[in-house]
């Protein structure tokens, strides 16, 4: 697929995804997030890629929402299958077999905070704002916001936030848990690419069965979430992987 709203770069074991759309603030549109449905499926499939970077074109917004010029005069069914193409979207990435990382570079409105929340972890920028303004527009979250949002922080902060529809800075984002980091606007996407690095440079298996046992897991109570632990690092001693890092450990201490 040619990708209009979407740039896309792979370098080093990294897929770095940018929401191209700078004249709209890189609003969700429906081309936009069959684009999104599309790169998600195929760095799944890519072998050349182990962490996955999510973040936004030009300074101002990481994403600022679904589109709303778009949603204005939509009836009632249109709004359903917009909201299934979201939906669609955001737990296709939350699917995703790979680390994700949200660089969030500006606004994180509506949609655009809802697809943070379905990332492993976020980074914002100092200058990054979060909201869920989307009851100013007599509609409410509808990419997995009310759902998502209160697994993340808590029912009465996500109500908070949802309710009055009220934005917040990056500082009160992480405070809340929203966000791992807050970093200096200019050193962004380098610092996330650090981290996204350390983890590429782990054992893939590894790697990807860990973020699949905590997801899994957390669902699950702590018996049934152990056993998972269990059955699931056996997988790590089938291949070569764990073999060759921890034959090298030992041979390092000689
Ligand atoms: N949809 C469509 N266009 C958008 C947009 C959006 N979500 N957000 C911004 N834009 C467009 C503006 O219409 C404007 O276009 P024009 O230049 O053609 O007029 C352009 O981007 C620049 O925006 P502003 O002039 O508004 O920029 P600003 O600096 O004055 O304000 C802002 C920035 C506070 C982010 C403001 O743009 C804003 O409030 N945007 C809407 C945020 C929002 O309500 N998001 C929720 C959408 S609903 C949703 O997401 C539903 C859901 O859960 C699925």
């Amino acid at each position: 697929m040619d990708y209009n709203n979407l740039l896309v770069e792979i370098n080093d074991g990294l897929g770095i995804v940018t929401f191209n759309r700078p004249k709209a603030l890189n609003a969700l549109n429906r081309k936009t997030l069959e684009e999104f449905i599309d790169i998600v499926n195929s760095l799944n499939a890519n072998d050349d890629v182990n962490v996955v970077i999510i973040t936004g074109a030009g300074e101002k917004a990481f994403i600022a929402g679904a589109d709303i010029a778009e949603m204005k005069d939509m009836k009632p069914l249109e709004a359903r299958q917009f909201m299934k193409l979201g939906h669609e979207a955001i737990s296709g990435l939350e699917e995703l077999q790979k680390p994700v990382i949200a660089a969030v570079n500006g606004f994180a409105l509506g949609g655009g905070a809802e697809l943070t929340l379905a990332c492993d972890f976020s980074f914002a920028s100092e200058n990054a704002k979060f909201g869920f303004p989307e009851v100013s527009l007599g509609i409410f979250p509808g990419f997995g916001g009310t759902q998502r949002l209160p697994r993340l922080i808590g029912k009465a902060r996500a109500k908070e936030l949802i309710l009055t529809g009220k934005m917040i800075s990056a500082q009160e984002a992480f405070e809340i848990g929203m966000v791992n980091r807050v970093i200096p606007t200019k050193d962004l996407l380098s610092e996330t690419i650090k981290v996204a690095s350390t983890i590429a440079s782990n054992s893939t298996i590894g790697v990807k069965l860990a973020k699949a046992v905590i997801d899994k897991g957390y669902n699950l109570d702590l018996a049934n979430g152990r056993a998972l632990e269990r059955s699931s690092i056996s997988l790590c001693f089938a291949g070569e992987d764990q073999k060759k890092r921890m034959t090298a450990f030992l041979e390092k201490g000689k």
